[in-house]
């Protein structure tokens, strides 16, 4: 698809199964996610992939922080079977380190984009995806089952799989309340 005509009409999916890209599909999501501007070259990210069984484990550690911060019991088994939406869950870590050039938030920024690009590579090879974070995302339990160390947080989960949907085209936005020139 011409490239432009793919930024304009792209749509996240949540109803996602198998299969998940492999292959050269596969590590083209992660050539995608690091080839994205990044102030400094600093490549403030890493990744991590659940898939299979790991999808299980990642529900348990959800659940797990559910159990930690008092949900019910109806709450910690959703929370058990988020992963499952998904064959393949994509998280992306933000890697903070400290620079005299390139703020923190410049970094972070740099691995919201690779995450962005992660997502649409997936799009682009014909499979669909949805970003994802919420409470999890933010879980200082979470962050340790991860594994996350000094300077890590948790950028989002992309569920990434083949859509069972056709999503519909995005809303009009009206542009002319978003572009002005230069007052
Ligand atoms: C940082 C970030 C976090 C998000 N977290 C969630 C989430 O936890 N749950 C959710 O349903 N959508 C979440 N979204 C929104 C979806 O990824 C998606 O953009 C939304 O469903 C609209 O669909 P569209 O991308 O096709 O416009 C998040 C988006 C971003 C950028």
């Amino acid at each position: 698809m011409d490239p432009l005509q793919f930024l304009l009409i792209r749509r996240s999916c949540g109803k996602l199964v198998a299969p998940a890209p492999c292959g050269e599909a596969r590590a083209n999501l992660f050539r995608a996610a690091v080839n994205v501007p990044d102030h400094g070259r600093l490549r403030p990210w890493r990744f991590i992939t659940a898939e299979g069984a790991e999808l299980q484990r990642l529900g348990d550690i959800l659940a797990a922080a559910e159990q930690t911060r008092g949900g019910d019991e109806a709450a910690v088994a959703r929370a058990r079977l988020l992963p499952s939406r998904a064959p393949l869950v994509v998280m992306v870590v933000a890697r903070l380190k400290p620079h005299d050039k390139v703020p923190p938030w410049e970094q972070q920024a740099a691995a919201i984009c690779a995450a962005h690009a992660l997502q649409m590579a997936a799009v682009a090879q014909g499979f669909g995806a949805i970003w994802r974070t919420g409470y999890f995302a933010r879980d200082t339990g979470v962050a340790a089952a991860l594994q996350l160390v000094e300077g890590e947080s948790l950028v989002g989960f992309i569920y990434i799989g083949t859509a069972v949907e056709q999503m519909p085209q995005p809303p009009l936005q009206d542009l002319a309340q978003l572009v002005s020139a230069l007052p």
